[in-house]
């Protein structure tokens, strides 16, 4: 069994919702198993692991997720980025899959300083960054991002938003990234 971690941060609701697709998406993959990490609870227990650190050492793969604030990844996951340097003196993520998603208003919104930031977070950590690999046909990555997935939602409730078009990418990539994982360790 492959082991995914959705390592992911969100302040109101539309960046988890995004991530629980991302994992029914990888869930779908035989012989993969998905589990959601909020990022502020990291250092707390998780599905048998003692913290999510043991948790993400782990994992086959890791998918990083994150809304954009202010033009980059939010304050929250920038702390748990900076405390992996932990993993980062011990090597403890080198060669682990890695993608990364983020979300937000606008349809662009600076999106992609966000998923520049997220590959430049695989890359110190030596890992194996998996692109979006999905075409922009106008439903599916609507929002034409390709270095990782980007979606939109408007200013309203996070179980009204995103759209069904960006939670199908979302589920999409989850499958990609868990065929990579499959792919990486056989
Ligand atoms: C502090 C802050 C900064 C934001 N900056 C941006 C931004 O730079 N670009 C953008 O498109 N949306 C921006 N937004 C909107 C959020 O990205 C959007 O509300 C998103 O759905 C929030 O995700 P979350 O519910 O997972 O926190 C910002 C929202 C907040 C609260």
């Amino acid at each position: 069994m492959s082991l995914i971690t959705i390592a992911y941060h969100s302040g109101y609701g539309h960046t988890k919702k995004v991530a629980e697709h991302v994992a029914a998406g990888a869930n779908s993959v035989e012989g993969v198993k998905a589990i959601l990490l909020d990022v502020t609870t990291v250092d707390a227990a998780i599905e048998g692991y003692e913290n999510g650190w043991e948790l993400l050492n782990a994992s086959n793969g890791i998918i990083f997720g994150t809304p954009t604030y202010m033009g980059g990844p939010s304050g929250p996951f920038k702390v748990f980025a900076d405390a992996s340097s932990k993993a980062w003196f011990t090597g403890a993520w080198k060669d682990k899959i890695a993608a990364g998603f983020t979300n937000s208003l606008s349809n662009a919104g600076d999106k992609n300083v966000t998923l520049y930031y997220l590959a430049t977070l695989a890359a110190q950590q030596e890992m194996i960054w998996v692109t979006l690999g999905i075409k922009n046909d106008g439903t599916n990555n609507r929002n034409g991002y390709y270095l990782g997935l980007g979606t939109q939602s408007d200013n309203a409730p996070a179980d009204q938003t995103p759209g069904e078009a960006d939670l199908n990418t979302s589920k999409n990539f989850g499958v990609r990234v868990a065929e990579a994982v499959i792919r990486w360790n056989k």
